[in-house]
């Protein structure tokens, strides 16, 4: 098992429904450590460039007005595979298919307004951290509560 970094953001959907603060006890109460943390508006150029596979596709531009179309809440976090465990938590792409239980499942119904996004692969979270984060953005410390979350095998 590895320590994992994952780009996730709250998008302008769970920032507009008042949804931040929900999303973010989620990550905590999984007993992820989130070590980076900022508000900001997604240009069409960094949408782009976030969703470079998309872009070529039929939805992208509705994905593109949809995710510049307010304020979103970018996040690094990091814990053992912190990239799978994240999207586990996150639930399915349509959170109408989404399990209970699941941030999607739990609080929404949309494929689109889908309320948060995870990378999903450790290639795809490296290039998205450094899109979104400055190296002096990234705060990390040691998790002081690791010894009560995971054996020492799974870190
Ligand atoms: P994300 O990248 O945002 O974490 O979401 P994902 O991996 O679960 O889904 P992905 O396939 O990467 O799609 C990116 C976002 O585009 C919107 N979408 N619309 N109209 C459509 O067919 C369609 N498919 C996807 C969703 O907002 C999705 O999260
Ligand atoms: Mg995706």
């Amino acid at each position: 098992m590895s320590l994992e970094r994952t780009l996730i953001l709250v998008k302008p959907d769970g920032v507009q429904r008042r949804l931040i603060g929900r999303i973010v006890s989620r990550i905590e109460d999984k007993g992820l450590s989130i070590i980076g943390m900022k508000m900001l508006q997604v240009t069409p150029e960094l949408s782009k460039k976030h969703y470079a596979e998309h872009v070529t596709k039929g939805f992208y531009k509705d994905l593109e007005a949809f995710i510049t179309s307010g304020p979103v809440v970018a996040m690094v976090v990091e814990g053992p595979e912190a990239i799978t465990v994240m999207r586990t938590l996150m639930g399915k792409t349509n959170s109408r298919e989404s399990a209970p239980g699941t941030i999607r499942g739990d609080l929404g119904a949309s494929r689109q307004m889908n309320l948060i996004h995870g990378s999903d692969g450790p290639e795809a979270a490296a290039r998205e951290i450094a899109t979104y984060f400055a190296a002096s953005e990234i705060v990390a410390a040691p998790n002081a509560l690791a010894a009560h979350l995971w054996a020492t095998d799974e870190e």
